[in-house]
């Protein structure tokens, strides 16, 4: 178990799915835990000692509160996870501009923005930590990988990978003491996923259950992942554990890519 006694964390997108998962492993490794969500994360935060904020990461002063009420609620900030995400599927030739500009909004400003207002609140207290602050951006496989239909997630998810290797650089060449990595998700059991295949599944006329079997398959480990899965990695790289990290891509994908 990582030791995360005495450290803040805000988790966005944290009301439900991978969100929901970490924020309670951050707070069973010790720290305190802002959940930030548009929808209500009350639930999970009670249930963990924390606090929930509304919170829409495409809005620039949505960022600052958010930010804001961690430092009133719990005294700092140490640990961002930038979780907060839209998915959808769609042939390049049937998708609106405005549809691809919103997936980019959310998925790539919305780091941008969570990367601007954390990292001066985290690089105040950074010098307590062994291993600094820690900032954690969910990418995907679909930033390693090309996907068929998947364009616009591509490219949000491309983005992510490479934002985060460059706001890297940027704290480590300027002594802030943050460290900035990606987490790289296979197809990981989520409301999100399920959305996702009864997508799918009713466009293709694919028994549901056939659906979740071949996104299973398409891991070689042969299973959906869990979303403790990825909590785990992200706990992994906000603890003094994964002090020497940083500008890296953590991928937890039951071996979907190594092939
Ligand atoms: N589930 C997967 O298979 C998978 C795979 C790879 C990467 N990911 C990534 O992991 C992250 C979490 O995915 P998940 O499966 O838990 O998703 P999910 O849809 O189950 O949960 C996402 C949460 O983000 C919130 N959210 C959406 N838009 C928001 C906004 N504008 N502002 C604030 N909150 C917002 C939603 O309300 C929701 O609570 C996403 O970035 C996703 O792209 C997921």
């Amino acid at each position: 178990m990582q030791d995360l006694n005495g450290r803040v964390a805000l988790v966005t997108g944290g009301a439900r799915g991978i969100g929901a998962a970490t924020a309670k492993a951050l707070a069973a490794a010790g720290a305190k835990v802002v959940i930030s969500d548009l929808a209500d994360g009350t639930a999970v935060a009670d249930s963990i000692g924390g606090a929930w904020v509304r919170h829409d990461v495409t809005v620039e002063a949505d960022w600052i509160a958010a930010v804001a009420f961690a430092r009133e609620t719990f005294g700092g900030l140490d640990i961002l996870v930038n979780n907060a995400g839209i998915f959808w599927m769609k042939p390049i030739i049937d998708t609106p501009l405005e549809d691809f500009r919103r997936m980019q909004q959310v998925n790539v400003e919305g780091v941008f923005l969570g990367l601007k207002h954390a990292i001066p609140a985290i690089a105040e207290r950074a010098q307590r930590w062994d291993g600094g602050g820690s900032i954690i951006n969910l990418s995907s496989v679909a930033g390693l990988v090309g996907q068929a239909n998947g364009l616009a997630y591509n490219a949000s998810k491309g983005a992510v990978r490479l934002m985060t290797k460059s706001a890297a650089m940027e704290c480590a060449r300027g002594g802030l003491k943050i460290r900035v990595n990606s987490v790289h998700p296979g197809i990981i059991d989520t409301p999100m996923m399920a959305e996702a295949a009864a997508a799918v599944s009713a466009r293709s006329g694919e028994g549901s259950n056939s659906t979740l079997e071949r996104f299973a398959q398409s891991h070689p480990m042969g299973r959906l992942g869990r979303d403790i899965d990825i909590a785990n990695a992200i706990v992994f790289l906000a603890s003094d554990g994964a002090a020497f990290m940083t500008g890296s891509e953590v991928v937890v994908d039951g071996g979907m890519t190594a092939a």
